[in-house]
């Protein structure tokens, strides 16, 4: 008999169409829709393992659930909606899709530092609202990129890819981690500095760290206040590393100059959120890796992910 593998989203099926063999599929029919909850705890009763995204929680209660479960393999790098510990705990491997999404997620966290600070959505909005008549000396006009300081805190592999770009615009390049990043300093010229002087010297501050209990809430009051006031602050990671109370209050009293938010704390963020009706922030729905040809290789390796382990071989990309 075949595994069962239960989708929680549906995929196209020519990209499922090569793992026929290997697995009977169960699939969530809709596109754009996350699968309920309450059907979520009911398909995966008996499957051998589980594709997921972000949006799906893979807690205690989704792992009772699964009595039959080997491996749960997430549509995402970032892994903070599944509790890792309690599945390798129960025996279940954990996958991610890291490298196959840092290129196309780094190009997008660059851009969103490149449209905030020359206030291109802002821009757009201009002309589309029927406001441009002439052109004048100080129109919109923005912040410099190219030979600025740039400030990346978390400097993994989209930090590093992320730091490439920066070089590329003759910026300089200051980084924050536990563990400093010899080959990055050689080839990048990055400087590793504390978190606060980070703070203090860049003139834009990219996150790229990981959910977890150490960066919660990391970008609050405190943090807003160590930036310059001209600082436009990145966040292409996840949303819970930020105060977005302290945010909006560092953006409506101009402790820092903009934000570029391509994730937020609750997902999806409402229209009335606070954040949304700030002009000096440019605000994205959580698409880092979305460029199709980037979606359709990590939902490969998902796939590759389940099938290497419910044919008892190791792993891909595992989470330690
Ligand atoms: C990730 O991979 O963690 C992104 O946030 C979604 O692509």
């Amino acid at each position: 008999m075949k595994p069962v593998i239960y989708i929680t989203r549906k995929i196209p099926e020519t990209i499922l169409q090569p793992y026929q063999d290997a697995f009977e599929f169960r699939m969530w029919e809709k596109e754009n829709e996350p699968v309920p909850r309450d059907v979520l705890l009911r398909e995966i009763t008996s499957v051998d393992g589980v594709f997921c995204l972000l949006s799906e929680k893979v807690d205690r209660e989704f792992l009772d659930a699964a009595s039959n479960l080997k491996i749960v393999a997430n549509m995402a790098v970032g892994y903070d909606n599944i509790d890792v510990e309690e599945a390798h705990n129960r025996g279940v491997t954990v996958t991610n899709t890291p490298d196959v999404l840092t290129e196309t997620t780094a190009d997008l966290t660059f851009g969103l530092m490149m449209a905030t600070a020359r206030r291109m959505v802002e821009a757009s909005d201009y002309i589309r609202d029927g406001n441009w008549k002439y052109w004048s000396p100080y129109l919109l006009a923005g912040s410099d990129i190219h030979h600025k300081t740039i400030g990346i805190v978390g400097m993994g592999r989209i930090g590093e890819a992320v730091a490439r770009r920066a070089k590329g615009f003759g910026m300089s390049i200051l980084y924050h981690t536990r563990t400093r990043k010899e080959e990055a300093e050689q080839e990048l010229g990055a400087v590793h500095r504390g978190f606060t002087e980070l703070l203090h010297e860049a003139d834009f501050v990219v996150s790229l760290v990981p959910l977890n209990n150490e960066t919660a809430k990391m970008f609050n009051e405190e943090a807003f206040k160590h930036m310059k006031s001209s600082a436009i602050f990145v966040n292409a990671s996840r949303g819970g590393v930020v105060d977005e109370d302290a945010l909006v209050e560092a953006l409506t009293v101009n402790e820092i100059q903009g934000a570029g938010l391509d994730v937020f704390a609750n997902e999806p963020i409402s229209p009335e959120h606070p954040l949304v009706g700030l002009d000096n922030v440019v605000c994205l729905p959580h698409i880092g890796s979305a460029s199709a040809d980037t979606r359709t290789k990590m939902i490969e390796l998902c796939l590759d992910n389940l099938r290497a382990v419910l044919s008892g071989k190791d792993a891909i990309t595992p989470v330690r």
